[in-house]
C-alpha cells in the first residue's frame, strides 16, 4: 500500500521541527526528523573519536553500527554536534545509511495514517513522490535570533554573532555539497516562516485542506 507522506525541507533553524510537530499533531501523522539521524551519527563518531576527515574511517565505522536512536536530546542539539552533523552529511555513504533508516521507518510503521518527514533532501531525493512537499523560507538573521533565544532559554551560553556565522556556514555546506544539496524540491510549496507561527500554520492549513 502506498503511504501518505508530507516532506518538509529548508535550511538550518528555519522552524522545520516545530512545523512538522504541528502537522503531526493536527493531522495525526507520524513525525520523522531526519536531522536527528545525522546528529546521532555525529555523536557516535565523536564518542568513538573517529577521524571524520578520513572517509575510510567513516565507512569502516558505519558498518559497525547496528542500532541508532531516533530520539531527540539536548546533547545532540549542541553546536559541536550541529557542525559535525553538517560536515559528515556531505558524504554519500553517510547519506545512504541515513536514507535506509528512513525507508525502513516508513516501511515498518503501520500504525499511523501517514508521515511527516523533515530535513534537507526529503522532497528532492528521499521521498520524491510525496503527496505534499513544503520548503520553509526564513532570513538567516531571523533564524539566528530565534536559535539564540532557544539556547539562552534552555540555559546554554550563546553569542548571537557566532550563531549567525554558524548558520551561514551550515547553509553554505548544505547548499554547495555534491550529494543531495539543499534545493527547493520540484513541486514544493514555499512556506514563508519569517512572521508569526500563526501566519505559517495558516499557509499550511490552506494547502492541507486541498488534499
Ligand atoms: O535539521 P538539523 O539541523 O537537525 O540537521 C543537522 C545537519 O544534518 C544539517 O546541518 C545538515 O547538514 C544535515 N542534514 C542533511 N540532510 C537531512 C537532514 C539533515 O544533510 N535530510
Amino acid at each position: 500500500m502506498k503511504k501518505f507522506i508530507i516532506t518538509i525541507d529548508g535550511p538550518a533553524a528555519s522552524g522545520k521541527e516545530k512545523i512538522a510537530k504541528y502537522i503531526s499533531r493536527r493531522w495525526k501523522l507520524s513525525h520523522l526528523d531526519s536531522g536527528i539521524l545525522y546528529r546521532r551519527l555525529a555523536q557516535i563518531f565523536l564518542i568513538n573519536k573517529i577521524d571524520t576527515k578520513d572517509i575510510n574511517q567513516i565507512k569502516k565505522n558505519l558498518v559497525k553500527i547496528n542500532k541508532i536512536s531516533f530520539r531527540n536530546s539536548k546533547k545532540i542539539r549542541k553546536q559541536n554536534i550541529s557542525k559535525l552533523a553538517s560536515k559528515i552529511a556531505i558524504h554519500n555513504c553517510v547519506r545512504n545509511f541515513v536514507n535506509k533508516l528512513q525507508y525502513n521507518f516508513v516501511k515498518n510503521n503501520n500504525k499511523k495514517q501517514g508521515f511527516v518527514i523533515d530535513g534537507r533532501d526529503i522532497g528532492s531525493v528521499v521521498f520524491k513522490k510525496a503527496n505534499l512537499k513544503l520548503y520553509i523560507e526564513v532570513n538567516p538573521e531571523i533564524r539566528a535570533k530565534r536559535r539564540y533565544k532557544q539556547l539562552i532559554d534552555s540555559g546554554e551560553k550563546s553569542i548571537y554573532r557566532k550563531i549567525l556565522k554558524d548558520i551561514k556556514l551550515r547553509d553554505k555546506q548544505d547548499k554547495l555539497r555534491k550529494h543531495s544539496p539543499l534545493v527547493i524540491p520540484k513541486g514544493a510549496h514555499l512556506i514563508n516562516n519569517n512572521g508569526t507561527f500563526e501566519n505559517t500554520t495558516k499557509q499550511i492549513t490552506k494547502l492541507l485542506e486541498k488534499i
